[in-house]
């Protein structure tokens, strides 16, 4: 998506209402991206302009190369038959089974009855409902419902896969286990999934990169690591919570992860005269990557101590968020 802004004309009963300003989004190939912001903040418009259900009043987007805002009507139909779609609500038919469901949309693009019962019953057995294919939406659980509409979004082999609030009606469980699904269905048929959500949490168990919107800017964006890690939004430092604030003086914190950051705490004890305690931390896994959080106080001759933050502020580990409010809390 390139400068995606999207109003909505003034009704009688309401005024005009601007749901996407300036969004430029980038969706690699492979990846899973959470698209993550508090209600009212242009989510599901964003989800909606992907496959144009929603004319962009400003802006272009572009799916595995091709310029949907571009193509006239036939071939945009065309094109939206490579992008998938699953909503909180699941949509699906409570008159069909299961099976009839995932066949619907094959049935649409006028597929022979033998070949799509086939590719339908692969998918759910894919989705691991082998054993549902008879079983009508009123007989399933959430979950398993939810499974049937992923199923019925694959039938037509899209490359993309879109999900609006897909596990927000589902219990914690269910909504791990559809998480890890997605995750494992973008890794082996090769897709790339847009999750939307209004949960963090979601967000950490499935997504490698994070997109950030609030009143329908992106305020944050990247691998999930790296907002984790150098938040530019009050949203963002919700992904890697800080422990309690720190307290007194020559405490500060420090953000280390898996890549390198650890180092810099052998090299400060190693290097420096000064003692270290760890006053308050918290460990994360977010994408494939660890994060901790430490707070540590420092103690010793005060030129040590200084060379020591000297040392942590230049490593980059001290980065972030409120970090030069910290180091110059340390320092005093
Ligand atoms: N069809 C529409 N007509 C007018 N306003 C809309 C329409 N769809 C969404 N909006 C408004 O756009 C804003 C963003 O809505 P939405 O994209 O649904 O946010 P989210 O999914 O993050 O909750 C809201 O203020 C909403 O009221
Ligand atoms: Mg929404």
């Amino acid at each position: 998506m390139r400068h995606i802004g999207k109003t909505f004309p003034a009704t009688r009963r309401q005024a005009a209402v601007t749901a996407l300003e300036d969004v430029s989004l980038t969706v690699d190939r492979g990846q899973v991206m959470g698209v993550v912001g508090p209600s009212g903040s242009g989510k599901s418009t964003l989800a909606r302009v992907v496959n144009l259900l929603e004319r962009p009043t400003t802006g272009t987007v572009t799916v595995d190369g091709t310029e949907l805002t571009a193509l006239p009507a036939r071939e945009l139909n065309r094109a939206r038959r490579g992008i998938g779609m699953i909503f909180q609500q699941f949509n699906l038919l409570d008159s069909r089974t299961a099976l009839a469901n995932v066949e619907l949309p094959l049935e649409l693009a006028g597929v022979g009855r033998s070949e799509r019962r086939a590719r339908a019953g692969e998918l759910l057995e894919r989705v691991g409902l082998g054993d549902k294919l008879g079983s009508h939406p009123a007989q399933l659980s959430g979950g398993q419902r939810q499974r049937v509409a992923i199923a019925r979004a694959l039938a037509p082999r899209p490359r993309v896969l879109l999900c609006d609030e897909a596990t927000s009606a589902l219990d914690p469980v269910s909504t791990a286990s559809v998480l890890d699904l997605l995750r494992t269905l973008t890794d082996e048929l090769d897709l790339t999934t847009v999750l939307i959500t209004h949960e963090m949490d979601v967000v950490k168990r499935a997504c490698d990169h994070v997109t950030l919107l609030e009143s329908g800017r992106v305020v944050d964006a990247g691998a999930l690591g790296d907002v984790a890690a150098r938040p530019h939004s009050p949203l963002a430092t919700r992904l890697l919570p800080h422990p309690a604030p720190p307290t007194g003086d020559g405490v500060v914190e420090l953000t280390v992860s898996g890549d390198g950051h650890d180092a810099v705490l052998t090299e400060l004890i190693r290097r420096y005269a000064v003692q270290v305690a760890v006053v308050a931390g918290s460990v994360e896994t977010l994408g494939d990557q660890r994060f901790g959080r430490l707070q540590l106080r420092l103690d010793g001759a005060p030129r040590d101590v200084r060379a020591a933050l000297d040392y942590l502020a230049q490593s980059g580990a001290t980065g972030g968020d409120g970090a030069d409010r910290l180091l110059a809390g340390a320092v005093a």
